[in-house]
């Protein structure tokens, strides 16, 4: 069974190929390297003696999505993650996130009816839950509207997807809003590297402790939290790979309820950034170097996440400790040191 995973050289792309070729499919990776490099490819080959076939070409560009699926005619479905990610750089964008995120998912949807591929995974976030009065939020909690514009670009794929299997071309989709993924294979080969300077709070984190940044900024003590810091819900990268591998499973035997499932994928605990700090000290033995800022525009004070529904309908759910993500994402940021 061959799949093709727009943007598998990234951070959640990468960690999810390793798990798809372990499980025995045959990747197809589109990436336009626009975040990541090449490199990764060797180290996914490292990891599982296997390179995955590698287009180096923009999920934007029809032609060249074409060509990939007339190339590999084999492909049945796709795990789509090729999107621009950063909250604070979609406000100062927001034509390239409406264009890069809308119209590569509008390309790869044409071409999979072209080429009669009918199972979609799709990247969504939490972001589409907004500030939500109570918590942890589970899928049928209403979405709040977008405060930033990736925030509404992910609202707008989960329409467009919705809307597209409801047309009845055999589509199935499967939408997973991720909550916040953090750490790194256990290899230590591939995590988090943006070739931009990162905005994620773990990669900042890492790089204060390594003394390659300045001091880390923790945005805010005065929410309304037990220590006045935000609450998220971190899940490792990993474990968010494998809950990919469950939905492609889930949408191949034809087990779905309806053709488009949404799930939540996170652990359902959440962690301030205090509690974080503290944690990856003592499991690291390394000192965080940080001062309190003020509050970053656009936050919310907490999310976590309710994760039944992937639980029951996916056989999923997060293995990983939170301890086990610092102590990855340390030895990540360690070898990454010791390459550049
Ligand atoms: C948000 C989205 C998430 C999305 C991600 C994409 C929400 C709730 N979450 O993550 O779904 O995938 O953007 O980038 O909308 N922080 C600091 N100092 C820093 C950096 C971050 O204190 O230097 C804090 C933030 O205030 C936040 C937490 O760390 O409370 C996590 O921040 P970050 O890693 O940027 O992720 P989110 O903004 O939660």
């Amino acid at each position: 069974m061959t799949v093709l995973v727009t943007g598998g050289t990234g951070y959640i792309g990468s960690h999810t190929c390793i798990e798809l070729i372990g499980a025995g499919y045959e990747v197809v990776i589109m990436d336009n390297l626009s975040n990541s490099t090449a490199q990764v490819l060797d180290a996914i080959g490292q990891i599982t003696g296997k390179r995955p076939a590698f287009w180096e070409a923009d999920c934007c560009d029809a032609q060249a999505v074409e060509s990939v699926f007339a190339a590999h005619p084999d492909i049945r479905a796709v795990i789509h993650f090729a999107a621009s990610k950063s909250v604070n750089e979609s406000q100062a964008k927001p034509l390239q996130y409406y264009r890069n995120n809308l119209l590569s998912l509008i390309r790869i949807l044409e071409a999979m009816q072209r080429h009669s591929a009918h199972c979609l995974v799709f990247s969504s976030s939490c972001t589409v839950y907004g500030e939500s009065a109570s918590q942890p939020v589970n899928e049928q909690t209403p979405l709040q509207p977008p405060t930033s514009p990736y925030g509404a670009t992910k609202q707008i794929c989960e329409q467009i997807i919705a809307d597209s299997v409801k047309a009845g071309s055999g589509l199935r989709a499967s939408i997973l809003r991720y909550f916040n993924p953090i750490g790194a294979h256990a290899s230590g080969l591939i995590g988090e590297s943006p070739l931009d300077t990162p905005q994620n709070l773990v990669p900042l984190l890492c790089r204060a402790a390594a003394g390659k940044s300045g001091r880390l900024q923790v945005f805010g003590n005065d929410y309304d939290t037990p220590d006045g810091s935000c609450i998220r819900d971190y899940i490792h990268v990993s474990d968010l790979g494998q809950a990919h591998l469950a939905a492609l499973t889930r949408l191949q035997s034809g087990k779905a309820e309806s053709a488009t499932e949404i799930f939540n994928i996170g652990t359902g605990k959440g962690f301030s950034v205090l509690e974080l700090i503290r944690t990856f000290e003592a499991v690291n033995g390394v000192k965080v170097p940080y001062d309190i800022a003020s509050r970053r525009p656009g936050d919310i004070a907490r999310i976590w996440a309710d994760t039944r529904l992937a639980q029951e309908k996916l056989g999923w759910k997060a293995h990983k400790s939170i301890e086990d993500c610092l102590q990855s994402a340390w030895l990540w940021q360690t070898h990454c040191t010791q390459k550049h």
